[in-house]
């Protein structure tokens, strides 16, 4: 069999198995009609250097990086733009000769998919981000651009959402808080930024936190609402979205990074749906 000569990518992380960006990509690649390859690549842990030199020189042009490697993706980037150095952490890695370009699209990934697919208006909002992990970090920085009249982090260990708020402070008007402090506070949008979800947890958030026509949002997603939105719902949040959105949307900004090419998403998404 020829080896084949089209342009490589894949997502990278450990586990990997159940990653949905390969079937992402091929349908960004079929519908814009960029010939490529994208894969699903199983890589050790402390192994991630080695693995992208050998990819670059084997026609890889390019990565998405998941758990738990996006700051080793950080470390061996020899260019960072300036979202990914301000985020800490990089998804996506743009490969060429010796040059390791590192982004992040995560941030872009949320704001699209809450503005454009769910048409949320964020700007004079008050929005809680809860959590303080590199999910939150990466996606503070468009959320603040967005010109909220409020960001609040809240997380379980306040240290860490205090370090957050002081680090995003030149971007707008962000604060930490404990989860007991939410209390008597409303807001527009409620995001869940923690990784509760994927234990079938609920942060012990306070109740009445939506302001009429709240609305919720968990960065998570799977065949059923997240503990997290079904509590919102309970809540009385007026729309529950799930972060599979996010997902396409974070995809699709890398896409137009390597191929200058913006492909289009809501199908995708309902595709994706179908098959939870
Ligand atoms: P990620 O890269 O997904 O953000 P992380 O950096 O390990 O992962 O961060 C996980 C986040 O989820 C943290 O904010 C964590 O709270 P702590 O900082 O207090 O550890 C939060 N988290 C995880 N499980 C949680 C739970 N059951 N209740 C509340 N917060 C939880």
């Amino acid at each position: 069999m020829p080896v084949s000569t089209a342009d490589r990518y894949a997502v990278i992380g450990n586990p990997i198995a159940h990653s949905k960006s390969p079937q992402i990509h091929a349908a960004f690649a079929e519908q814009t009609g960029e010939q490529l390859i994208y894969t699903a690549e199983l890589v050790e842990v402390g192994g991630v250097e080695s693995f992208v030199k050998e990819f670059a020189a084997n026609n890889g042009k390019g990565l998405n990086v998941t758990v738990p490697f996006k700051l080793d993706a950080f470390e061996i980037a020899t260019e960072l733009s300036p979202r990914a150095q301000r985020a800490g952490a990089v998804n996506t890695l743009k490969l060429h000769g010796d040059i390791i370009y590192g982004d992040t699209t995560d941030g872009v990934g949320l704001l699209n998919d809450l503005t454009q697919n769910h048409q949320l208006e964020l700007k004079n909002k008050r929005i809680l981000i809860v959590g303080a992990g590199g999910a939150v970090r990466g996606v503070l920085e468009p959320l603040l651009l967005s010109q909220p009249q409020q960001l609040v982090i809240a997380n379980r260990t306040l240290s860490k959402a205090e370090q957050l708020a002081q680090d995003f402070s030149s971007f707008g008007a962000i604060s930490a808080s404990s989860f007991e402090a939410l209390a008597g506070q409303q807001f527009d949008l409620v995001i869940n930024g923690t990784s509760a979800s994927l234990a079938g947890e609920l942060p012990p958030l306070p109740e009445q936190l939506f302001a009429a026509e709240g609305c919720a949002y968990d960065m998570m997603y799977g065949a059923q609402p997240t503990a997290f939105l079904n509590w919102a719902a309970q809540q009385g949040a007026t729309h529950c979205y799930d972060g599979l959105g996010m997902l396409v949307e974070q995809a699709a900004e890398s896409f137009y990074i390597w191929r200058k090419k913006r492909p289009e998403t809501r199908g995708v998404i309902e595709l994706l749906r179908s098959q939870l």
